[in-house]
């Protein structure tokens, strides 16, 4: 098993990688049986001036170049075949997702230092619990600007991420629900509770899922869940 294991990993580079190399191989060989033939000429003749001396001497030097040409060509794409100047050409790196020896976990891609953020993002204050909910909505204020623009950004991202489930009008009926390849009915967000909560709350549910909704907050940007907020009351509630 090993040795067809060994044999496979060999010819890996598929079938049709396998080919271009014999038609790249038979077009070398043309190349050399010709050059040879002009040696053989230059061989039979006697060099009677300087002048057919240099012309040979120069077909010579071709045929050598070609040779070293040709034994340099690799095998396949993971190896770099022979290097004459190897400088830069193949990368001493490692690759994102191989084994590193350098490492204590092994892995050449490391996860982020922990307690550091990305550069730009603002991390989320509230969990995902009833206490934080309320909390979240009484304390945080859409800083998103109420004109048409966003609005119709908040229509848009709505349609992408919400309406599946939750409906076109928000009434709970999305397509997803409705042909019931999702079973859990998705709440209204035209129910009286939800006509009360003010944007934060939608902004809320959204950053971090409520209940057996999962989180869109990795998803959706800061400034679109607040248009989708902003759409949800200004629009589909109205
Ligand atoms: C995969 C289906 C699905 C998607 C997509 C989805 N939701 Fe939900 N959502 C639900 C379900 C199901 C519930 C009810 C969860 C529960 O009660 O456990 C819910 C609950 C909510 C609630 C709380 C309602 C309440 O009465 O407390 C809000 C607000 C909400 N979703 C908004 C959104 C918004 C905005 C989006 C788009 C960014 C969205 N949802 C995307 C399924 C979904």
């Amino acid at each position: 098993m090993d040795l067809i294991k060994s044999i496979r990993k060999y010819f890996a580079p598929s079938f049709r990688a396998v080919i271009t190399q014999v038609q790249q191989l038979i077009e070398t060989l043309k190349i050399v049986i010709l050059q040879v033939n002009n040696f053989q000429s230059f061989n039979i003749r006697k060099p009677n001036n300087v002048h057919t001396a240099l012309k040979d001497g120069l077909k010579f030097a071709f045929l050598l170049f070609t040779l070293a040409l040709i034994s340099s060509c690799d095998y396949n794409r993971r190896t770099t075949g022979w290097q004459y100047f190897d400088d830069m050409v193949a990368s001493p790196a490692y690759e994102s997702y191989t084994p590193n020896p350098n490492f204590a976990d092994g892995k050449t891609m490391q996860p982020p230092v922990p307690g550091t953020i990305p550069r730009g993002t603002v991390p989320y204050a509230y969990e995902k619990t009833e206490e934080d909910r309320a909390l979240a909505a009484a304390t945080l204020e859409n800083p998103v600007v109420f004109d048409k623009k966003n609005l119709d950004r908040g229509k848009k991202m709505y349609g992408i991420y919400c309406m599946q489930c939750h409906g076109e009008k928000g009434d709970g009926q999305g397509s997803l629900y409705v042909s019931k390849k999702y079973t859990f009915p998705p709440a209204s967000l035209l129910s009286e509770k939800m006509l009360a909560n003010p944007e934060a709350d939608i902004y809320h549910v959204i950053t971090v899922g409520q209940g057996i909704m999962g989180e869109h907050g990795s998803m959706i940007r800061p400034a679109d869940r607040w248009k989708i907020a902003m759409y949800v009351k200004e629009v589909l509630q109205n």
